[in-house]
């Protein structure tokens, strides 16, 4: 299955069941929202989750865009993005868990084709404030999947404040097909975590304490690339269709180690989407979530080849970034967003080397050097770091 092909069967398999699809849009929630990205697919959804009506009724499904910095660190690996897409279904009070974790065995089996014996459950097992998840438990074991219980990992929050609840995740093995299954999700990292389901049916008030839901609701989530990596049987989600032009046309323009292409290939894709969404780099906000990224992909380009440009973007990987994310900007503005801040990223780096080439910056750095060289010549920590590091 191809990635088309894989969505469309997750939208038929809901709507069948009743399920309305709400239009994913922009990663930017509404200026109200303390949130800076949609980190989640059921995060547009929020206030309907939390009681209000929803127009379209209360099965709803959706593919939303998303963002997360929290995993910056992360991305090169094989599986994390800063840019990806979640595939979700959702109860407005009307179902419960328990109905959610079958449609979601079922879709898994035999909508995707996964046997059954390569996958495997988490569950919460309950901490000082909330009991087990009994009723989770319970479908597992009458569906015959293996369920390892556990505590932290099994509650999801959207934040310190707000909905939360416990979650139910399933795994799927992606160890050498020709050994079987081994461990658990907490002991073998060859199993992989595709799909969460949570029963928010509490919310986190400002004062810490735990508030049940007059109406509970139950929320999924899915990350769409790592589906599809899973699916199509690759090691990596870079080696799927989603990063076919990028993973064809980046390494030879720029040859770099695995992950460094990765992260070029990723931070460069997100940048896209973000520019897509109207974001433009600033030293503040969204435009420096889109400024950090930007610099990071310079960073690494620079560090073997400070000739290389970012104008030397193939067209192509644009074109087929902004048409996969469904947005009308063009591959011009994308460009000239891109350009303008290597230009400046640039001038910085140049003014950095002529002050830190000064007798007084040699050797240790004191917090007030660094201090005076951000607050006069706005050059950041890690950037000073850099421009030392031989
Ligand atoms: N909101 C849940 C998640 O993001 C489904 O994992």
């Amino acid at each position: 299955m191809n990635t088309d092909q894989i969505v469309r069967t997750f939208n038929d398999f809901y709507r069948e069941r009743g399920h309305e699809p709400v239009t994913g849009g922009t990663l930017l929630p509404p200026s109200s929202d303390p949130v800076l990205f949609t980190t989640s697919g059921m995060h547009p959804l929020t206030p309907y989750l939390e009681g209000r009506r929803h127009p379209q009724g209360r099965r709803l499904l959706s593919l939303q865009r998303c963002l997360r910095t929290t995993d910056l660190d992360e991305v090169g690996d094989r599986t994390h993005l800063t840019v990806f897409e979640m595939l979700g279904s959702w109860s407005l009070g009307d179902y419960g868990l328990s109905q959610s974790l079958r449609w979601g065995y079922e879709l898994l089996r035999d909508g995707f084709g996964i046997p059954p014996g390569l996958m495997h459950v988490t569950v919460f097992g309950g901490d000082d404030e909330v009991g087990p998840d009994s009723e989770s438990l319970d479908t597992w074991r009458d569906l015959g999947l293996p369920v390892e219980p556990t505590h932290d990992e099994n509650w999801w929050s959207h934040g310190p404040v707000g909905l939360c609840g416990p979650d139910s995740e399933i795994f799927v093995w992606t160890g050498d097909p020709g050994t079987p299954p081994q461990g658990s999700p907490t002991t073998d990292p060859r199993w992989v975590e595709v799909w969460n389901h949570v029963s928010l049916r509490h919310r986190r008030d400002e004062d810490g304490r735990l508030r049940s839901l007059r109406q509970p609701g139950v929320d999924t989530g899915m990350g769409l690339e790592r589906l599809v990596c899973v699916l199509q049987g690759h090691g990596s989600v870079y080696d799927s269709d989603l990063f076919e032009p990028w993973m064809r046309l980046m390494p030879p323009l720029w040859p770099l180690d695995e992950s460094s292409t990765r992260l070029v290939c990723d931070h460069l894709r997100s940048s896209v989407v973000v520019i897509g969404d109207g974001v433009r780099p600033s030293h503040t906000g969204h435009g420096y979530v889109l400024r950090r990224l930007i610099r990071r992909v310079l960073t690494t380009l620079w560090r073997d080849d400070p000739s290389r440009t970012l104008s030397d973007l193939p067209g192509e990987v644009l074109r087929h970034t902004l048409d996969h994310f469904r947005q009308t900007c063009g591959t011009g503005t994308v460009r000239e967003v891109l350009e303008g801040e290597e230009r400046r990223f640039g001038r910085l780096l140049e003014r950095g080397r002529l002050v830190l080439g000064k007798p007084e910056f040699e050797g240790r750095l004191s917090d007030e050097d660094y201090r005076y060289l951000h607050d006069t010549h706005g050059l950041p920590r890690d950037l000073i770091t850099t421009l030392r590091t031989p």
